[in-house]
């Protein structure tokens, strides 16, 4: 739990970390929604700012004044309980409230929320919990505006670069011997789940026990490289290695490689946030649905891990959060060559073969905030370790993210388990 004074810090440097991402990008790439997943990034400007102002200032902030209460049709995701809003893929067609106008809107949220924070003491802890969950679903959209970003330039004819640095991927360190080695789980009953009095999400609850039957999860993630050669082997054309569903899904959508891949006069290509850069073969995989996830582990008569497996290794290989992760703000916004660390944490969201259910004790929350997670827990598999768009104090041990099988806009690689 935070302190009121580091609540203050902290929400000033979060709200100030979204505008942060926002700035080296064009007045026309704020507006636009190529796919119904990909929101504006003026959108997510605007929504973090609705979430402050309807979940905390209108219900506990006297006086408070909603900004623009239209705003709150235009700003509202998937909240029933707050009321109708705008259809999602309608998103991409607001030329009006312009950018300036949103960031104005935020402007006048900062002032009352920090305002706000001024009256309260230390045995606030409802709303000081509100108010970090406020900076932890901003820090989710943080993660998002990289991913649309990523996905707005990346689709664009020009392949525009949105950040100068291109991580130095050269001479990894890693031979491709020890590429093999692996983390032992011995046979046993392990916990999982968030123990602590800090922040969670309610589905990182409750703290539990799980059974292992022993396995074997790889030290690092599929690279590159690596999936290249099952690129190769012609894996995209040989049914035997696909779910059913996955089957079909590759030939509906005509999928052939990874995300952001491309193929040109016979040279593998990929964009990056640097813009269109070679294949660079040392890095992790990314930008891969569940189902080439698990084709790849079947490929390689291996498997993808469980969620519970992944937690214990990592209980089991670190004792806190690495400190040189590729997190957000290292700002290398790519995957990063392989350096002898497990890269458990960082680079990539790996997909687990779990899929998104409650923990035994899980307790959904009442009202509009118990739409937050509780009810996506259906057909969507569980994701660990967070990505180079991942904020490194949003992360955690036990934290789940989840998607759909077919989703792959988002940062997301792999690892295998046997
Ligand atoms: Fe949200």
């Amino acid at each position: 739990m935070h302190t009121l004074q580091n609540l203050k810090k902290k929400y000033s440097e979060v709200r100030q970390g979204t505008e942060y991402l926002c700035k080296n990008i064009s007045a026309e790439d704020h507006v636009v929604q190529p796919i119904e997943d990909v929101s504006p990034p003026k959108w997510h400007l605007g929504h973090s700012s609705w979430f402050f102002e309807v979940f905390i200032l209108m219900p506990y902030m006297k006086a408070f004044k909603a900004y623009k209460p239209e705003y709150h049709f235009l700003f509202n995701s998937y909240y029933e309980s707050m009321g109708d809003r705008i259809l999602r893929a309608n998103r991409g067609n607001l030329s009006r409230p312009a950018s300036e106008e949103i960031y104005s809107y935020r402007k006048y949220i900062d002032a009352a929320m920090l305002a706000f924070m001024d009256t309260l003491n230390e045995t606030d802890t409802k709303l000081i919990y509100l108010i970090e969950l406020g900076l932890n679903h901003e820090q989710q959209h943080q993660e998002l505006l990289v991913y649309d970003i990523k996905y707005i330039l990346g689709n664009n004819p020009l392949f525009p670069a949105y950040s100068e640095k291109i991580p130095t991927t050269e001479n990894p360190v890693i031979p491709a011997s020890d590429k093999n080695e692996a983390i032992r789980l011995e046979e046993g009953v392990y916990s999982i789940g968030y123990q602590g009095n800090g922040f969670c999400f309610d589905h990182e609850r409750e703290h539990h026990k799980v059974y292992i039957n022993g396995a074997m999860i790889d030290k690092y993630p599929v690279l590159n490289g690596e999936y290249l050669e099952f690129i190769h082997s012609g894996a995209y054309e040989k049914f035997e290695f696909w779910l059913s569903e996955g089957w079909d899904y590759i030939q509906r959508n005509r999928i052939r490689a990874p995300l952001y891949w491309h193929r040109i006069d016979n040279t593998w290509w990929h964009y990056t946030l640097s813009g269109l850069q070679l294949l660079d073969e040392n890095i992790p995989v990314s930008h891969v649905s569940y189902y080439e996830a698990d084709a790849y582990a079947r490929w390689k008569n291996k498997r993808l891990p469980t969620e519970a497996e992944w937690e214990v290794a990592a209980l089991q290989e670190h004792e806190k959060i690495p400190g040189n992760a590729n997190f957000l703000w290292a700002k290398n916004f790519e995957c990063t060559a392989l350096n002898g660390d497990n890269k458990l944490f960082g680079d990539v969201w790996e997909w687990t073969s779990s899929a998104f259910a409650a923990y035994p004790g899980y307790i959904q929350e009442r009202g509009a905030l118990g739409e937050y997670n509780g009810k996506f827990m259906i057909n969507q598999m569980v994701l660990r370790g967070g990505s180079y768009a991942t904020p490194a104090d949003h992360i955690r041990f036990s934290y789940r993210n989840f998607f759909h099988s077919n989703k792959r806009w988002q940062v997301c690689g792999f690892r295998l388990a046997q």
